[in-house]
């Protein structure tokens, strides 16, 4: 995976749980564009690799902002960019990768997020504002003083709305107004917890939205079961081993257990880093990165989640 280094030129508390961290080339050129909606892995450090939506490029529009949360049950990437980061520092990224990009026509937008994940939809709030395309956004989040980019946001006029302290019922009845009184045509972008994404997606689905205009995106997911349902032969073409994957195991624990190391991230299925060619056999794609015709095609799958629907498995290891 290519990598640029970087040097934290800024780090600064949005919020008591949020920090922005602002990062350049180390090397002075110019980092590459970004559009809203991308976001970027930090390789933190050795097995530890995040990624982080993009909020911008800094006033002088050659940096990489984000903005991230400590976790209370942080697996080491928030603990680490809160903890340890400091301006000075230097440390890799991925060029930006972009999941969750804006549509490029004139059409409105809902832009609807559930605590941090208002990141992304912060630099698509901007972008949106500067092009001139008429949107709405609905922030919710358990209390203002706990809402990053509250006072940018706040200057964007009655377009973005702030609901803080909604019990699960009041989110829904205020996501479904959301959603039936925005206009024919409109795409809708959801980025939150869990909770919230199931019930913003349901409320959209229910209102009938196409598909095609309903945009999310994940950064954590609902528990996923990685482990195989039946024992399967995992063949790996390149080193020509044949490893065995019992039932309840995952593809990576084996690969793992073997010493073969894939570069591994979320370990939920939703950031792509473990993504690895398959040369035969029909995966079991249990992931949210893949597209619905990636996982179709059946030439790649996430080892970090799917398993084996068809066997024997080739991969490209
Ligand atoms: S490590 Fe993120 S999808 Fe597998």
């Amino acid at each position: 995976m290519e990598k640029i280094p970087t040097i934290v030129e800024a780090v600064a508390d949005l919020t008591a749980e949020v920090r922005a961290v602002t990062l350049r080339a180390a090397d002075g050129r110019e980092l590459p564009r970004m559009e809203p909606g991308a976001h970027i892995d930090l390789f933190l450090a050795p097995g530890l690799t995040r990624q982080y939506s993009l909020t911008g490029m800094g006033a002088s529009g050659d940096r990489y902002c984000i903005a991230v949360k400590r976790e209370p049950q942080s697996r080491g990437g928030s603990a680490f960019v809160h903890d340890n980061l400091t301006p000075g520092d230097r440390i890799d990224i991925s060029p930006p990768r972009n999941l969750f990009a804006l549509h490029s026509d004139a059409s409105p937008a809902v832009l609807l997020a559930g605590g941090i994940g208002v990141t992304p939809l912060y630099a698509m709030a901007k972008a949106l504002q500067d092009r001139g395309t008429s949107f709405r956004k609905d922030y919710f989040i358990r209390s203002l003083d706990l809402a990053a980019f509250h006072e940018d946001l706040a200057k964007m006029g009655g377009q973005v709305r702030f609901h803080s302290g909604l019990d699960p019922e009041e989110t829904r009845r205020t996501l479904e107004d959301a959603i039936a009184t925005a206009a024919d045509g409109t795409h809708f972008y959801i980025c939150g917890p869990v909770p919230f994404m199931e019930c913003a997606v349901s409320v959209v689905e229910s209102a009938g939205v196409p598909a095609d205009r309903v945009h999310v995106e994940y950064f954590n997911a609902a528990p996923v079961e990685s482990g195989a349902d039946a024992g399967f032969e995992l063949h790996l073409a390149a080193s020509g081993q044949t490893l065995r994957v019992e039932p309840g195991e995952s593809i990576l624990d084996v690969l793992d257990r073997a010493g073969i190391t894939v570069d591994t991230s979320c370990e939920q299925g939703i950031c792509g880093t473990c993504v690895t060619r398959v040369i035969s056999g029909i995966p079991d794609h249990r992931d949210m990165y893949l597209t619905d015709a990636e996982k179709a095609a059946n030439t790649q799958m996430c080892l970090c989640v799917s398993s084996v629907k068809e066997g024997p498995l080739v991969l490209d290891l």
